[in-house]
């Protein structure tokens, strides 16, 4: 076991490019058992506070309620842009004509994963509590770990905290199923549920976490609200960021997105999917959609928009499909919104009212009294690229320790 830790640690100093080597070798460092990981790798976190377990997840997975969407996938880019024409037509019926009915879907996907560790965790005396991150749209897991200062790994590892980020179905290094029958909502909540599962009996590393706090970013928040409701004894706590109750601009923001084929916009890396998966067409979309001038890092900007990743069609008509009311959890909710969220609040989380507190009021009559809500100043969408993120985790982690997790 020696010998493999002292291997495996100096794979992370070597690829990591950072200097220092981990100290913890010996049997009990967490990245000692790669256990449910295929094809693992070990990196460390961009700030170097974390190291990390990389690989596939094999998830098999069933959930009854996708819908039979009665569209197939679109012939040209002509086809996509009139569906979102007729999308955002006043009193559209596409959305209804289009739904055929809950149906169910199985299947055994793989799911890219990064199950990251404070440098000094340590599985008998650290804390048992994992953080759970879902992405949103146009993002995959290095939305968590965007850069040093930009990462919530960085962040929660420093309070001590492990954290398990994953490329959603449809994302990143992740399998790429049906884009318009099967990479929809409901599949992505049973998909985490999975995952949450894996994660308490010990399915990964070896470690069974006995906490998991759900922690989302906008669509990435939609299905923790679904997992709330869904399977409220999955988390003990949950963290919504990027997400209101709000939808008035969700047509701006398909209009914003300006949504092409993913795989004519961008052949080099998404040459292989078929037309149903779609991508924010420039950097101009992106920026529209995701944040706020001038209050956000170029460099980021530019990283996010070279990395931007895919969404389908089966999502964008599904899309608060796992949102109602969680009556069932009782555990503390925070709500994290930027005050300028384009896409939640059309760039005012103010107006009418507190749109951070309404999500509590609507959705989480039950929720415990450690229930806290923020609105970061002069912050857009996409939190984790503008200057504020650190002051956004720092309310997060608080939230978290002042719950006694
Ligand atoms: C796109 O596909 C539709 C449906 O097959 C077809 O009617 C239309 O002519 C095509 N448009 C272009 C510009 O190729
Ligand atoms: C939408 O339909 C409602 C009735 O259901 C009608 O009152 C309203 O004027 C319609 N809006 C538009 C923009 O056509």
């Amino acid at each position: 076991m020696f010998t493999l830790t002292t291997r495996l640690l100096a794979l992370v100093a070597a690829t990591s490019g950072l200097a220092a080597p981990v100290q913890n070798g010996n049997s009990n460092s967490p990245v000692s058992n790669l256990a449910g990981f295929q094809n693992a790798k070990l990196s460390h976190s961009a700030g170097g506070n974390a190291v990390c377990i990389i690989g596939n997840v094999p998830v098999s997975v069933t959930t009854q309620t996708n819908e039979k969407i009665l569209l197939s996938n679109p012939a040209n880019q002509s086809s996509v842009t009139n569906l979102f024409v007729e999308y955002v037509q006043a009193n559209s019926t596409l959305q209804t004509m289009a739904n055929g009915g809950q149906t169910t879907v199985s299947g055994t996907y793989n799911i890219n994963a990064k199950l990251c560790y404070p440098l000094n965790w340590d599985s008998k005396k650290s804390s048992k509590t994992v953080q759970f991150l879902i992405h949103g749209i146009g993002f995959d897991k290095s939305y968590w770990d965007l850069a040093s200062g930009y990462s919530y790994i960085d962040a929660a590892a420093l309070a001590g905290y492990p954290t398990f980020s994953y490329d959603r179905l449809g994302t990143g290094a992740s399998d790429h199923p049906d884009p318009i029958q099967v990479v929809q909502s409901s599949l992505q909540v049973d998909i985490a549920h999975n995952l949450i599962q894996s994660l308490r009996s010990g399915g990964f590393a070896g470690q069974s976490f006995s906490r998991v706090v759900a922690v989302g970013h906008s669509f990435g928040s939609i299905q923790s609200v679904g997992i709330t409701v869904k399977y409220p004894k999955d988390v003990d706590a949950v963290i919504l960021t990027g997400f209101s109750t709000n939808t008035n601009a969700i047509p701006l923001t398909f209009v914003g997105f300006n949504p092409a084929i993913a795989n004519q916009n961008k052949p080099a890396t998404f040459g292989n999917l078929p037309n149903g998966y779609l991508v924010t067409d420039t950097s101009i979309s992106n920026q529209l959609a995701f944040l706020r001038a001038p209050n956000f890092d170029p460099k980021l900007f530019t990283l996010d928009d070279n990395t931007k990743q895919t969404f389908t069609i089966g999502e964008v008509f599904t899309l608060g499909n796992p949102v109602a009311p969680a009556t069932a959890f009782t555990g503390p909710v925070d709500v994290v919104n930027g005050e300028n969220d384009f896409i939640f609040c059309q760039s005012d989380c103010n107006l009418p009212t507190d749109q951070s507190v309404l999500v509590l009021d609507i959705l989480y009559p039950a929720a415990s009294k450690g229930s806290q809500t923020v609105i970061i100043p002069g912050t857009g969408h996409a939190i984790n690229v503008h200057y504020k993120a650190p002051a956004a985790y720092q309310q997060m982690l608080n939230f978290v320790r002042s719950n006694g997790f």
